[in-house]
């Protein structure tokens, strides 16, 4: 939520910082800003609201070509409002000090206002409506000719969320940067130093990174970096090594990212597996679980906590759990876990899901998880974030970078890796190994199974051009498709605006079929399952109140007499269809979207990693 990138170095630092937004931009796309420092310390301010394409031709308009190359220091900032509209008065960077620093800031300060009107009664007149600019003017107010201090004092008077980069003119080639529960990596050049809110943003300048923990201050020059925590202790941070390579976030010739990400699945699943099953014992082989057996025996309820997308891949995984491992299992909304007195122990396992590993409260779970002593797991897709660090063990979904907003290949990942997890608890537990190993032959063709949905792109597009005009949608599944149906009507509402619901196909008549009317599309997930001729039920039910059935189904299926249109997925066990059914209403939220033309990667309203509650 909100993309920082900041460079000091000997290069001029304009296209660096520009092109380390547009990488960022998924973060947050509302408004943007670049602050450019000279070799003297003379500071230049650009804001801009709309995209960073707009900023860079404000850039253009206002800066004369000499003065665009002679900065070699710099902040920037693509942000995703919280407080206030996104105006330009409201973008970043904020300046204070009667212009002598800058700041920008990604989370929330949550006293802002104690803080705002502490300084105001100080004669202080605010410029902006942001909680942002209360901290830059607070860093102000202690400023005296040494940044770091001004930041650490300022900082130990803040509640809330904040990554934040901070410049003076009167400290040339120093870039101040601090961090408690938002992101923030170093990345470490030849000669220059990069900090960003996403490695994403580094990777095309250096390999060498370094994760700054909670309570960092950073004192950022071209040859140096100086790390304090919280206590003022100096420290040496581990310097990891990228795994990203910049061609992973292009978009390779696709036109979006979302379609791009789509069609990595069969190779992302397949990262996913890698290595994971064991075809002998009918098992999965998952070091990162890092417990002994006898612990996993002694789990006696699995707690599996996330938001939006992750929480629907938990929800299948609570299937999962209970139909393989025999175990309970239940999924909580990450956002109340830790307000609503979890009663979790010793003998619970709590899985955190998280595709960017830096949800507030997915991390907020994980923290309130571990306080009562339960066994904390991470399932998560980026290596370094803040929730793969917290939880200290976990299995990694190995998707590569998802820069579309809407998430696609987090789920697919998220859902093979909690099929593993069963698998291997089922396996140390009641599971034969008749059925482990019928799993894992599944499992195992799973990147062919989501190429087979992938072939019917067109097929699903045809389907899309069918439903695109309308302004309501229904996805209607039983069992673990029940999420997947949440999942379907999320993708689809989240890029195309259409308003989607999903429900579990029961409930339908429990209220919802009130709003149908005729030509409503209702997506029905009616695969091969147990309880597929009660789906088909709860479909007619939908159909004799005229609304047009979208059915998936399966290869082979016999031929039904109700649905309009279907889309077919391969035949596999029920808990493994949940990917590949997954797979064709990504495809088709993705051409109802593009059919009504809307700004499928980065969708109004949202960002991609939501680091504030
Ligand atoms: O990074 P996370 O998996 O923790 O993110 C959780 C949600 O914010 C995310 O899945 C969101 O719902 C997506 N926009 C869905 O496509």
């Amino acid at each position: 939520m909100c993309g920082i990138i900041g460079y000091v170095g000997r290069q001029p630092a304009l296209p660096i910082l520009l092109g380390g937004l547009r990488r960022l931009e998924y973060r947050g796309y509302d408004s943007a800003g670049i602050a450019l420092q000279e070799p003297r310390g003379q500071l230049t301010t650009v804001r801009a609201v709309g995209k960073v394409a707009r900023l860079t031709e404000k850039v253009n308009a206002q800066l004369p070509p000499a003065a665009q190359v002679a900065a070699q220091t710099g902040i920037a900032h693509t942000r995703w409002a919280t407080h206030g509209a996104p105006t330009e008065a409201n973008a970043h960077p904020h300046a204070a000090a009667e212009g002598r620093l800058c700041l920008v800031h990604n989370g929330i300060i949550e006293n802002y206002r104690s803080i705002r009107a502490r300084l105001e009664a100080k004669g202080h007149v605010f410029l902006s409506e942001t909680d942002t600019e209360a901290l830059a003017r607070l860093i102000g107010e202690h400023y005296q000719g040494d940044l770091r201090k001004a930041v650490g004092q300022a900082l130990a008077q803040v509640e809330g969320a904040y990554g934040i980069a901070v410049l003076a003119v009167d400290q040339p080639g120093v870039l101040v940067v601090a961090r408690k529960g938002s992101p923030l990596v170093l990345g470490l050049g030849d000669g220059e130093t990069l900090v960003a809110s996403d490695a994403a943003a580094l990777v095309a300048h250096t390999r060498r990174v370094i994760y700054l923990d909670d309570g960092d201050i950073a004192v950022l020059t071209a040859d140096s970096v100086d790390i304090r925590d919280r206590h003022d202790v100096i420290r040496e941070r581990e310097v990891a090594e990228l795994g990203l390579t910049a061609g992973a976030v292009e978009k390779g010739g696709y036109a979006h990212f979302m379609l791009k990400e789509i069609y990595e699945q069969p190779e992302s699943v397949r990262n996913a597996l890698r290595g994971r099953l064991d075809a002998e014992h009918g098992t999965a082989v998952l070091a990162g679980m890092g417990t002994s057996s006898r612990d996993l025996a002694e789990i006696q309820r699995i707690i599996l906590v996330g938001c939006g997308t992750s929480l629907h891949a938990g929800q299948v995984g609570e299937f999962a759990f209970e139909d393989l491992a025999d175990l309970n299992a239940e999924v909580q909304q990450a956002a109340e876990f830790r307000y609503r007195n979890p009663l979790v122990g010793s003998h619970d396992l709590v899985l955190a899901i998280s595709q960017s590993g830096e949800t507030a409260d997915t991390l907020a779970a994980v923290r309130e998880a571990k306080a009562k002593g339960a066994l904390v797991l991470g399932l998560v897709n980026v290596v370094g974030s803040t929730i793969a660090r917290e939880t200290g063990q976990g299995v990694f979904i190995h998707a590569g970078p998802e820069i579309s907003v809407a998430s696609t290949k987090a789920f697919t990942g998220q859902v093979a890796v909690l099929l593993l997890m069963a698998l291997r608890l089922g396996r140390g537990r009641r599971l034969s190994l008749e059925r482990g190993r019928a799993l894992v032959a599944e499992l195992a063709r799973l990147p062919e199974l989501i190429e087979q949905v992938l072939a019917q792109n067109d097929a699903i597009a045809s389907v899309a051009a069918r439903m695109a005009t309308a302004e309501h949608a229904f996805f209607l599944g039983r069992g673990p498709m029940h999420p997947v149906a949440l999942e379907g009507a999320l993708k689809l509402k989240e890029i195309s605006y259409v308003h989607a619901e999903g429900y579990h196909a029961a409930e339908m008549k429990h209220g919802p079929i009130a709003l149908l009317t005729p030509g409503t599309p209702v997506v029905v997930l009616a695969n091969r399952s147990p309880q597929l001729d009660k789906v088909w039920s709860n479909a007619e039910e939908c159909k004799a109140r005229g609304a047009r059935i979208v059915a998936v189904v399966t290869a082979g299926q016999s031929a039904d007499t109700i649905a309009d249109d279907r889309i077919v997925i391969p035949d596999c066990d029920p808990l493994v269809a949940t990917i590949p059914a997954a797979v064709a209403l990504q495809l088709l939220a993705y051409h109802v979207a593009r059919l009504r033309g809307c700004s499928i990667d980065q969708p109004r309203n949202l960002a991609k990693s939501v680091t504030v509650e």
